[in-house]
């Protein structure tokens, strides 16, 4: 579990902690990795492992045996079809600059390559874009697992701490749907949501912020060559939309749903009125902003 850290506490940390042999291949991957990121300025734990690195921060998380990132609740802004797109910002968007990179594991901590990073967030006034794209977008990690997403830092919304939205996919593989959390916020205290787990490895760069996280996905990592994202956009789901498959069923979890889709839960009709992954807990009428009583 990560903890907000002072930077320069990596060192010694990293000292001191025991190195597991997937620590080392993911730190092996990782170097690998490194030259693909000059540029971003981010500094991560991992680069420690080239000679002239300065101080790293440390892993979040680490890849080590048994680890993976947890799942969290996908909230009801979720929308599928986001963009292909690694920057969600133009240039009139507002808002403090921010950059958040990293890599995608297996459980084996060799890198995914092809996974799809299917980000979502608010902007930096607290709010989702329900009727478009703004601050929603995918993308495909690379042969060596890295991602990159340029954005902003998401504003605060009543009832929740600050954070980001995303779904991790290994090609064929379930979806991974959680949330990234930033160190240092008042509201991580009281967001019953919030866990530490998720937590980035965020620093001050000029006026904005370069923030780190690897995810690990309980799949084997095999670092082979990425797909073509051509074959693969457009498929954050994976289960086929009830209008696709004709008329109403019965809802379950897992289940993707469009708007205008019908389903029936204890015998009762609703309508689905905004596209979503169907996940435990959002059973109609538990969302009103998911499904309407027919
Ligand atoms: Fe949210």
């Amino acid at each position: 579990m990560s903890t907000p850290h002072n930077p320069l506490d990596g060192l010694s940390e990293l000292a001191d902690r025991k190195i597991s042999r997937k620590g080392l291949l993911k730190a092996a991957a990782a170097a690998a990795a490194a030259p693909v990121l000059v540029g971003t300025g981010v500094a991560l734990a991992r680069d420690a492992v080239a000679a002239d690195a300065p101080a790293p921060l440390p892993l979040t998380p680490e890849c080590t045996d048994g680890h993976t990132t947890i799942e969290q609740i996908e909230g009801p802004y979720f929308k599928p079809g986001s963009p292909l797109r690694t920057s969600l910002v133009t240039s009139g968007t507002q808002g403090v600059p921010l950059t958040v990179s990293g890599f995608v594991f297996g459980r084996n901590c060799l890198p995914i390559a092809g996974a799809l990073l299917d980000f979502w967030q608010a902007d930096t006034n607290g709010t989702y874009d329900n009727s478009g794209y703004t601050f929603r977008g995918h993308q495909f990690s690379g042969a060596n697992g890295s991602y990159s997403l340029t954005t902003i830092v998401p504003g605060l919304y009543p009832g929740r701490t600050r954070h980001i939205h995303v779904k991790v996919q290994a090609p064929n593989q379930p979806i991974l749907t959680t949330q990234l959390y930033f160190p240092n916020e008042p509201r991580n205290a009281t967001d019953t949501i919030y866990d530490p787990a998720l937590l980035m490895t965020v620093r001050q760069v000029g006026n904005g912020r370069e923030a780190s996280f690897d995810f690990v996905l309980n799949v084997n990592g095999t670092g082979t060559p990425s797909p073509s994202p051509s074959q693969t956009q457009g498929s954050p789901t994976p289960s086929p939309s009830p209008s696709q498959t004709g008329g109403t069923t019965t809802w379950k979890v897992g289940a993707t749903y469009k708007a205008g889709d019908v389903v029936t839960y204890n015998g009762v009709t609703y309508v689905c009125i905004q596209g979503h992954v169907a996940y435990a807990g959002w059973e109609p009428p538990n969302v009103p902003a998911l499904w309407q009583r027919r």
